[in-house]
C-alpha cells in the first residue's frame, strides 16, 4: 500500500526535499507555516484529522513527518518563548492529534540535544544535556512526542544543507566570491548531511513504520564520517574548483556566538543501520553529488 505524507514545515530546507523524495504513487501534503502553524493546536487537530481521512479514503497509509522547527539557533537565546512554542509545544500538539487519528509520526530533532563534549559518536540512548535554548526546546519537543504517542519516532540529524535553505555550503560559496581567504572554525567536529539524503531516509522509515515496523524510537541519521567546519569548507572549495588553502583554520573562541556550539556532535548511525534502514552515504560523497546535481550552491 502506498504512502500519504503530511509534512509540517513543508516549505523549509528539509521539508521540500521530503516532498522531492516521496514516492510518486502516493500523496504528499506539505503546508507552509502560514498554512499550518504547529503552535495552533485546533488547526493541527483539524489538519491531521482531514489528512488521515483523505489518506485512508484513498487507500493510502498516512504518516506525519515533522520538518517544522524554530531553527534560528542564536536568535532562540533571546526568543525562548517562541522557540519553545514551535519546538516543544507544537510537536506536542502534533503527537496528540496523531494519537487521536492513529497516524505514525516521525519527528526531526538535532545533535544540539547533546552537550557536545563527547569523544565518540553519540548513540541515541546517550545522556542528553543541551547547552543552548534551541537545544533545550528541541529536547523538550522530543520528550513530548515520545511520551504522547507510542507510534512516534525521533530522528536526530546535524549539519544539514540542501537546495532550499540558507546553509553553510551556500554561505561558503558566497564568501569565496568576495574574499581571498576565509577563517573557519576547526575545533567543532560533526557530520555534514545533505537534506535530500536525509529525506530519502525519512521516507524509508515512514514506509517501514506505516507497514507496522517497530524500529527503536530514537534514531540518528546524518551523513557518514566526520569533519570540522574548516574541513567541510575546504571540501566545498575543492568541489567548486577553488583552492582549499584559501580556507584557514581558526578556533571557536575567535568567533563568539550568542548560543554555544557543540564541540563534538557526531551522531552514531548504528541504531539506524541495525534497524535495517539504509545508511546515509559518506558526507564527502554526498557533497560531490549535491554539487554535481546543482542542488548546491
Ligand atoms: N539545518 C540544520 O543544520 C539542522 C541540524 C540539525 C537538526 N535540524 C532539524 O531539521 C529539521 C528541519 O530543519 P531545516 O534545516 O529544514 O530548517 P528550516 O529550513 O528553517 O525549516 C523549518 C521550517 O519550519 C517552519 N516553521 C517555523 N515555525 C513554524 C510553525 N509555528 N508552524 C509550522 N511550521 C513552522 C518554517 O517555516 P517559515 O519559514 O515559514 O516560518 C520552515 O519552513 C528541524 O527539526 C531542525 O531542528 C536542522
Amino acid at each position: 500500500m502506498a504512502l500519504a505524507l503530511l509534512v509540517p514545515g513543508g516549505r523549509g530546507q528539509l521539508g521540500r526535499d521530503v516532498v522531492a523524495a516521496a514516492p510518486g504513487d502516493g500523496l504528499v501534503h506539505a503546508p507552509s507555516s502560514a498554512e499550518l502553524d504547529l503552535t495552533d493546536a485546533p488547526a493541527v487537530a483539524d489538519a491531521v484529522g482531514a489528512f488521515a481521512a483523505t489518506a485512508r479514503d484513498a487507500g493510502l497509509r498516512p504518516v506525519v513527518v515533522n520538518a517544522a522547527a524554530y531553527t534560528a539557533v542564536d536568535a532562540a537565546e533571546t526568543d525562548a518563548d517562541r522557540a519553545f512554542a514551535v519546538n516543544a509545544a507544537g510537536p506536542g500538539h502534533l503527537a496528540e492529534s496523531c494519537r487521536e487519528h492513529r497516524v505514525p509520526l516521525l519527528h526531526v530533532s538535532t545533535d544540539y540535544v547533546f552537550p557536545g563534549d563527547g569523544v565518540r559518536p553519540y548513540e541515541p540512548s546517550d545522556e542528553t544535556g543541551p547547552r543552548s535554548v534551541y537545544g533545550r526546546t528541541k529536547l523538550d519537543g522530543e520528550r513530548r512526542v515520545l511520551s504522547t504517542w507510542d507510534r512516534s519516532w525521533v530522528v536526530r540529524t546535524a549539519w544539514v544543507y540542501g537546495e532550499h535553505g540558507n546553509n553553510f555550503v551556500k554561505t561558503m560559496a558566497r564568501l569565496a566570491g568576495a574574499n581571498d581567504t576565509l577563517s573557519v572554525v576547526d575545533d567543532q567536529v560533526g557530520s555534514p548531511t545533505w537534506s535530500l539524503d536525509l529525506a530519502h531516509g525519512l521516507v524509508e522509515l515512514a514506509g517501514a513504520v506505516s507497514a507496522g515496523g517497530a524500529p527503536p524510537r530514537v534514531l540518528h541519521a546524518t551523513g557518514d564520517g566526520e569533519t570540522t567546519w574548516c574541513g567541510f569548507a575546504r571540501a566545498i572549495f575543492a568541489e567548486l574548483g577553488l583552492d582549499p588553502e584559501r580556507v584557514r583554520p581558526c578556533t571557536t573562541a575567535d568567533f563568539p556566538r550568542p548560543a554555544p556550539r557543540p564541540a563534538y556532535s557526531v551522531l552514531s548511525g548504528k541504531a539506524w543501520a541495525d534497524a535495517g534502514l539504509t545508511p546515509l552515504r559518506h558526507w564527502r560523497e554526498a557533497l560531490s553529488a549535491a554539487v554535481a546535481t546543482r542542488a548546491v550552491p
